[in-house]
């Protein structure tokens, strides 16, 4: 509950913070319960797609048959196995052994075939021009150095080749309303000792969790912007999250062609009781405009000849 001692938080977190708080928490893996393998993965993956429909449309599992797939951050592997029903020759790679072992099982009790590798992102252990297309889904925005996770991308995918990430976009409710504004008001509740009983009670929200963020306000009374942002996100231990605008994340890509970004996913299970009356289209809607997950699409530019003198110049062409 809380953060450990040395546990840094928002910019200054480690990658070794990252990895002790993934390895403690693997994503969703809390989302279904059943008795076997089996059962549980395909509980895993229901609630993931009824839940967040779109991914499974933004992520064109099933277009990469016979194309080399990486997949960065691969979690329990439940897009990983899209990929791979769809015929693609998938990687997994992911910081946490708890990820990749999981990973493994899922593909083995589907009898699926994919390759697992433990490994930061920010340095690949793959060679240049490896892949057709980079999947990356909630990840990027966690580790110290993305630029260094995209130049990566950048170098294993082939030229041409395509990649689809996803990031926590910053013009969401879940940014200005629910974490700039709801939660820190809530902060003021959290304060006295009897405050996660109460606010638990009051509005059905897991004690433990709210028990993390009153710890979290003992050590950090006053948090920075990064810091707050990264405590709540993924549950109070988290150590780092960013989030990224449009403008953003086209700087982050500026190095790829045919940069594309559209946003997605108001999580209804946030808001109590307008949640609960809200039909899939009104969500769907809000979603698309001022939803949490950012979704970016690109290509890494084919070599081909030089299209301006300057480049001709620079490549010896003139
Ligand atoms: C929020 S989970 C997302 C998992 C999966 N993509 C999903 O959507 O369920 C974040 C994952 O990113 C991994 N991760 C964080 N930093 C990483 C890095 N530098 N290199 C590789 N994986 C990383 C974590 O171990 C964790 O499994």
């Amino acid at each position: 509950m809380g953060f450990g001692a040395d546990t840094e938080v928002g910019e200054a977190a480690s990658l070794e913070d990252v990895r002790t708080f993934w390895e403690a928490n693997p994503c969703a893996h809390e989302t279904a319960s059943a008795s076997s393998d089996r059962e549980y993965f395909l509980g895993v993956e229901a609630s993931r797609y009824k839940d967040a429909p779109f991914i499974e449309k933004s992520g064109r599992f099933g277009e990469f048959s016979g194309k080399r797939v990486l997949e960065i951050g691969c979690g329990l592997g439940t897009d990983g196995a899209q990929f791979a029903k769809g015929g693609a020759d998938y990687v997994g790679a992911d910081l946490t052994e708890a990820a990749v072992d999981l990973a493994r099982r899922n593909f083995s009790t589907r009898g699926l075939e994919g390759e697992f590798v433990v490994t930061n992102a920010e340095e690949l252990p793959f060679p240049p021009d490896s892949f057709d297309h980079v999947y990356s889904f909630g990840v990027i925005h966690h580790t110290p150095a993305p630029p260094a996770v995209v130049a990566e991308i950048l170098r294993v995918l082939k030229p041409g080749g395509t990649l689809t990430v996803m990031l926590y976009n910053r013009t969401s409710i879940n940014y200005y309303i629910e974490i700039m504004f709801l939660r820190k008001l809530g902060r003021l509740l959290l304060r006295p000792s009897w405050g996660p009983k109460v606010l638990s009670a009051c509005f059905r929200l897991p004690r433990e969790k709210l028990e993390g963020h009153r710890q979290n306000l003992l050590r950090f009374p006053h948090p920075t912007r990064e810091q707050w942002l990264s405590m709540n996100t993924d549950g109070p231990e988290c150590p780092l999250s960013r989030v990224y605008s449009a403008h953003e994340v086209r700087d982050l890509f500026s190095q790829f062609a045919d940069v594309e970004t559209d946003v997605h996913h108001f999580d209804r299970s946030h808001w109590p009781i307008v949640g609960g009356l809200m039909g899939d289209r009104v969500a769907e809607m809000i979603g698309r405009r001022f939803g949490w997950c950012r979704m970016t699409y690109a290509r890494k530019p084919a070599v081909g000849p030089p299209t301006t003198v300057e480049d001709a110049l620079r490549v010896g062409t003139v």
